[in-house]
Order: C-alpha cells, then sequence, then structure tokens
C-alpha cells in the first residue's frame, strides 16, 4: 500500500555553498572596476561647485590646459548635448551632466579635467578657477517648511490613504500615542567607490563599471547619448557593495563617456570618498507623525501616518516611509501621507530599504509607547492586531509568518521573563533594556531574460545580466541553475553583469535573485525541453533562452512581502550616554533561502546597519554653507566592530510560490526595524523614549 519513494536527491538549493570568487577576494586577484587597466587609458577628475545655488559665471579653463599631462577641460560650454528624459522608472534630471550653467547644490558636477595619469587629472582639477553668481540657498529641513508638498503623480510615489473616520476612531480610542519622529540624511558608503571606463571599440560604446545592473545603465547610457542599445555593453567584473547607490546616478559614467567621445580614447572617472556623498544619492532626513489609537485591549482603530521628506529641485525623490505602516497592522481607520520639501541640496535616492528603515523606526516605536501605555506586552500587542488581508489594500497575503518570526524569536531571546518596568535593571554602573519591532520589507519580481547552454562536454554555461555586488549573487545563482538542470553546482559556469546577455532586473528592491532564478528556471525547462530529443551535443552546444514579462503580467495581485521579527538588549551608562548593544537576534520569513551561508550574512549585514542607524549615521548639513559639514568617513560615523556584538539571524518556514522560485529576496530586510528594537531598548533600560535619531552620547538622558 505505500508507494516506493523517490530516490533522494541532493539539493543544491538551502544548502550552504561558499562564494565562488570568495578565493580571488581574499587572495586580491578580484578586479574592481577601478583597477582594470586599459591600453592608453586616460583619466578623468570631476570638479564639483563649492556653492549651493547659482550659476555658473566663468571657467579659466586655459590656465589648467597649460598644466602637464592635462587633455580636456569639460564643462557647460563645451560638453556634448544629452538627450532629455533619459532615467530609473521615469526621466531624473541629475543625469543632465554639464549641460548648462545651473547650479542647484553643493556638490554638483560643473566640470571634468582629463589627463594622462590620475594625479595630473586631480591636480588640474584643483587648480581649475571657477566663479559663480550665487543666489540665497535653502537647505533647512522641517515638517512645517512653507515648501512641503504633496509628492509629484510617479510610478515610484505612494499614494495618500483615506480609510475610515480616523478623528472619530481617535476620539473613542480608549489609549492613544500621538508622536513626532525624525530620522537625519544618512548616506550609502559602499566599500568600493564608483568607477567608470568608456571607450570606443568598433563601432559600440564600451563601459566597465561597478553598478547594480548593467542592462539598466545601457540603457539609460543609450537614451542619453541617442545610440541603439544594443550598440552599448557595459558590465562589471566584481563590485564592492552598492546598496541603491550603483546604477541610477552616474555622472562619473556619462562623463567617461562624453569624454572618450571627444578624446577617441579609453577613459575612466572615479568618484572619491567625498564626492559619493553629493552624487549618488542618500537617504533624505525624515520628519514623521505617527498617531496610533487603541481600544483597552490593544486593539488598533486607527494608524495615521503622515511623513515629509526632503529632496532636491532637480528630480524629485519621496521617502516612502508609509510602506511600513501599510502592511503591519489591521485597523479600522487609515490616514497615510507622504510629503516632500524641494531644497537646494543633492537628489536623494534608494538607500537599503528605502521608506521601509525610516518608516518602521517610526511605527514600531509607536507601537512600543503603545504597549506601555495599554499596560500591554509588546509582543502581545502586535500579536493582537495581525490582519487577515492586507490591511490597506484588501488583497490576500502570499504569505505571511509575522506571527512565527515573534513567537519564535521571543523563544529564543527568553522574552517571556522580562519585567515590563523601564529603568530598574542594573548591571553595575549599566542600565538594562530589552526591545523588540516587526520587520517587513516588499518581496517583488521584475522582469529578466536568462540564456542556458548545454556545452559538449555536459556541462552548462548560464548567461544572466545580474550583478553581484557582495551578495554572492554569482554563487545562489549557481545553486539555482544545478537544481533547474538536474546537476550539481559544479557543472554550471555562471556568466553575470554583461548588458549583451539581455535585460534583467538590477541587484535592487530586495528582487534580484528572485528575478534571475525565475527567468534561469525557464530557461532550464527550455533547455531539457530541446535536449530531449537530441543524442549528441555538437560542439557550439545547444542554446535556450527566457523572457519572465509575459509570465509576470499574468499573475493575480498579492501582498507579497518579506516579514521579520528583531530583538535588541542594550546597556546604557548614565553617566556617560554610552549606548552598548549587548545582542541582536532577528527572526524572519524570506521565503526560500537558497544559500543559507550567504543570507546570513546578508541579514546580519542589515541588522549591522541598523544598530548604524540608531546610534551613529548623521550627516550634519550646515546650512549657512548648504554643504555637508561630515561628508566623510572620518565625520560620517558607522558602527565599527567594536560597536558590534554578537547579531544573530535565523529565519522561520516560509512556503510561498507566488513567484516560481520560492525565493523573497533579503537584502534589506535586515535593516527594517532594527533601530525601532534599539530604540525601545534603550527605553526600557532608561525610561526615556528617543522618537529622533541617532541615539548619540548627548541625547541619550
Ligand atoms: Mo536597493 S536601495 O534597492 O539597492
Amino acid at each position: 500500500m505505500t508507494t516506493p519513494a523517490a530516490p533522494p536527491r541532493t539539493s543544491a538549493t538551502g544548502a550552504p555553498h561558499t562564494r565562488r570568487e570568495g578565493r580571488v577576494k581574499v587572495t586580491g586577484e578580484a578586479r574592481y572596476a577601478g583597477d582594470i587597466p586599459f591600453a592608453e587609458l586616460a583619466h578623468g577628475w570631476l570638479v564639483t561647485s563649492t556653492v549651493a545655488r547659482g550659476r555658473i559665471r566663468s571657467i579659466d579653463e586655459d590656465a589648467v590646459l597649460a598644466l602637464p599631462g592635462v587633455l580636456a577641460v569639460l564643462h557647460h560650454g563645451n560638453a556634448l548635448r544629452l538627450t532629455p528624459g533619459a532615467g530609473f522608472m521615469g526621466p531624473d534630471a541629475n543625469l543632465q551632466v554639464l549641460q548648462d550653467d545651473r547650479v542647484p547644490h553643493v556638490g554638483w558636477p560643473v566640470a571634468l579635467v582629463v589627463a594622462e595619469t590620475q594625479e595630473q587629472a586631480r591636480a588640474g582639477a584643483d587648480a581649475l578657477v571657477i566663479t559663480y553668481d550665487e543666489e540665497p540657498h535653502d537647505t533647512a529641513f522641517r515638517a512645517d517648511h512653507p515648501g512641503l508638498r504633496a509628492t509629484a503623480p510617479s510610478p515610484l510615489a505612494m499614494p495618500d490613504v483615506d480609510q475610515g473616520d480616523p478623528d472619530a476612531e481617535l476620539a473613542a480610542s480608549a489609549v492613544v500615542v500621538d508622536g513626532e519622529y525624525t530620522t537625519p540624511e544618512e548616506f550609502h558608503n559602499a566599500m568600493e567607490p564608483h568607477a567608470s571606463m568608456a571607450r570606443w571599440e568598433n563601432g559600440r560604446l564600451e563601459v566597465v563599471d561597478s553598478n547594480q545592473g548593467s542592462y539598466a545603465v545601457a540603457q539609460v547610457l543609450a537614451t542619453l547619448f541617442s545610440l541603439d542599445v544594443d550598440t552599448v555593453r557595459v558590465r562589471s567584473e566584481h563590485v564592492g557593495g552598492g546598496f541603491g547607490s550603483k546604477g541610477l546616478r552616474l555622472p562619473h559614467t556619462v562623463l567617461a563617456v562624453m569624454a572618450t567621445t571627444v578624446l577617441h580614447r579609453p577613459v575612466r572617472v572615479l568618484l572619491t570618498r567625498r564626492q559619493m556623498f553629493s552624487l549618488v544619492g542618500f537617504r533624505p532626513a525624515t520628519a514623521q507623525r505617527v498617531r496610533l489609537g487603541a481600544d483597552g485591549d490593544g486593539r488598533l482603530r486607527v494608524i495615521e501616518h503622515e511623513t515629509a521628506s526632503a529632496t532636491s529641485t532637480v528630480h524629485e525623490y519621496a521617502e516612502q516611509s508609509t510602506r511600513h505602516s501599510r502592511i503591519l497592522y489591521a485597523a479600522d481607520a487609515f490616514r497615510l501621507r507622504t510629503r516632500v520639501v524641494p531644497l537646494d541640496m543633492p537628489t536623494p535616492a534608494f538607500m537599503r530599504a528605502p521608506g521601509w528603515a525610516p518608516g518602521s523606526f517610526a511605527v514600531e516605536s509607536a507601537m512600543d509607547e503603545l504597549a506601555a501605555e495599554a499596560g500591554l506586552d509588546p509582543i502581545a500587542l502586535r500579536l493582537r492586531n495581525e490582519p487577515e488581508v492586507g490591511p490597506v489594500s484588501g488583497l490576500p497575503f502570499s504569505s505571511r509568518n509575522l506571527v512565527a518570526c515573534l513567537e519564535e524569536g521571543a523563544r529564543r531571546f527568553g522574552w517571556a521573563d522580562r519585567d515590563p518596568r523601564p529603568g530598574v535593571r542594573r548591571d553595575g554602573r549599566w542600565l538594562l533594556g530589552t526591545g523588540v519591532a516587526s520587520s517587513a520589507h516588499s518581496a517583488g519580481v521584475g522582469p529578466s531574460t536568462a540564456a542556458i547552454t548545454a556545452e559538449a562536454d555536459g556541462t552548462f554555461t548560464v548567461r544572466v545580466t545580474a550583478a553581484d555586488i557582495g551578495t554572492g549573487a554569482r554563487t545562489a545563482l549557481s545553486q539555482i541553475a544545478a537544481d533547474a538542470l538536474e546537476t550539481p553546482p559544479e557543472s554550471v559556469r555562471i556568466q553575470i553583469a554583461d548588458s549583451d546577455f539581455g535585460p534583467a532586473w538590477l541587484a535592487g528592491g530586495s528582487m534580484g535573485t528572485a528575478s534571475w532564478a525565475w527567468a534561469i528556471s525557464e530557461a532550464a525547462i527550455a533547455l531539457r525541453k530541446k535536449l530531449a530529443d537530441v543524442v549528441d551535443v555538437p560542439p557550439e552546444g545547444i542554446t535556450a533562452d527566457a523572457d519572465t514579462t509575459e509570465l509576470l503580467g499574468a499573475r493575480e495581485q498579492r501582498e507579497s512581502h518579506g516579514y521579520g521579527a528583531q530583538f535588541a538588549e542594550v546597556a546604557v551608562d548614565p553617566l556617560s550616554g554610552e549606548v552598548r548593544v549587548r545582542r541582536m537576534l532577528g527572526i524572519f520569513a524570506v521565503g526560500r533561502v537558497v544559500n543559507p551561508l550567504t543570507a546570513r550574512s546578508q541579514l546580519v549585514g542589515g541588522m549591522t546597519w541598523g544598530l548604524s542607524m540608531a546610534l551613529h549615521e548623521e550627516g550634519a548639513r550646515d546650512d549657512v554653507s548648504g554643504g555637508l559639514a561630515n561628508g566623510d568617513l572620518a565625520g560620517y560615523h558607522v558602527a565599527a566592530h567594536a560597536d558590534v556584538p554578537a547579531i544573530e539571524a535565523d529565519w522561520v518556514e516560509d512556503h510561498d510560490t507566488y513567484n516560481p522560485s520560492g525565493i523573497k529576496g533579503l537584502g534589506e530586510i535586515g535593516i527594517v526595524g532594527g533601530a525601532a528594537a534599539i530604540a525601545n531598548a534603550v527605553w526600557h533600560a532608561t525610561g526615556v523614549r528617543h522618537r529622533h535619531l541617532p541615539i548619540s552620547l548627548d541625547r541619550v538622558l
């Protein structure tokens, strides 16, 4: 009566695999875009504006052209004209480099000096005298700024929400929390600064770059320079981090292309660490008002979340902080607003878990305040408000498992013994406290293509324009391909980061692996069909490809997210104000985990950034000059090893087939909720509530 079990097949996915490029990275053999030699390479050095607003009056290029090795000075008076309208999901005027004399912020590109050596280019840039007609500027962000306005309709803007009767629900609530939360300007600091080399080869534009998506960069360059996308080839070898800063803002890439077009030789432009603070996007300051109203038993009647963030005068970027309040908890009424204030500062951009990271700080702090007000355990409060369907959309969840994360986390962290009273635990001079917060991040999939070749020797070659920005994407994709082809991963060669492989989603939005995996799996199905009739594979191999665009379009709508619960224990020295995080635990529901080794690294990396956001990171904008007072790694603090305790990340079973790969993506969720868990723990330690980040020494008590 029992059917014989199928023979066990070892699955490559789900098992830990060390990185394919691990050896070349630790031995220093791995080449990054700034290291790769090219014959006849010339070097460009960017000159950026020193004033916050105005017009360029003069550029004294003759003196610089006379310097040794200097080949050209590009500026708005002589630069190639670019086609307007290029951008990622809509036109981005930041890409229109050197097109006019307007200066919209400190650090705006105003010239490129090209020379034989990098040192000569830098010396030329330092010597270039530029005068400006300055105009008054405003970089002071505040939620009651007269320029505050609703976001322009854009594919990326979250519409306002008015559901139910928030005012009536607030009036009827037994417990109300009403708080203003702020987060400061925060900056991307990928280990590898941006770099692009451009050259013309056999009638094609070739760019060797550090980016999160070579096809997206090729598309943008094709539009800007009025080229057919097939005549542009963009590729990377290794990429040392991106986090949203590599591929959408690329003034250095645009200038490298301009320079090579004018000079007829390869040109490379690197960004300095300081230039990264104004040219590649950042997380804007936010001011968020959260009002929660609940019955005495903690059931939420209303969630109000109004968020304002700074943007530039060049291009609108809105930090979508209400993403978190749209999905986490059920309530009878919602009022959600997203507002922006255009200021004379660089345009912000996506930065790891855009919207989710600052939004979760406000909402998860407010939930902790509500629990304290209502005399409820913070986890019990969250469980009480678990929704059946998307709280705002009414759409079914593709899967959820937030409850499992909270319960499993509570068990492993030792939450059950917690004394809810704040400010009563001591360890010598330290006050101790624990805190919790929920995490979530959208689990999207974008259209991608992939191709697989069955080689005559029995191995397979996979080509997909994926990017491995340090995540281990190469390794994970080889595991996925191996399972789809029913072959060991050692038989799979994986080629990525080359726009010639065709369109693919970028390493962004926590969508990369899921998007590429789907295309690879479809290509594997097509290839296996082709191979079924083949006796001998010819020397050139047999290739099949796939494009998931139509498959994606055919899906029903779902609320598809990863979830998590983060726990933190802190010690606070009431004399010095020092906050030490003693331990963090994150339990996540992130679909199928392809490679536990690299997945854990991603989650721990995100949680480390959450700690850094809670305690350290803060751009200090000087409103007199309009620039940053701490725009480098000497002044802008990120968590160092000594700040980071043992961080533990793990996951619960989370079966989800909304995309057939079952992968949800986990590059960003690790940062979501971390800052709130720490702020809530600081309250539990000290009895002092922190609604403004970072919780630096001077602000603790
Ligand atoms: Mo990420 S902010 O989607 O690179």
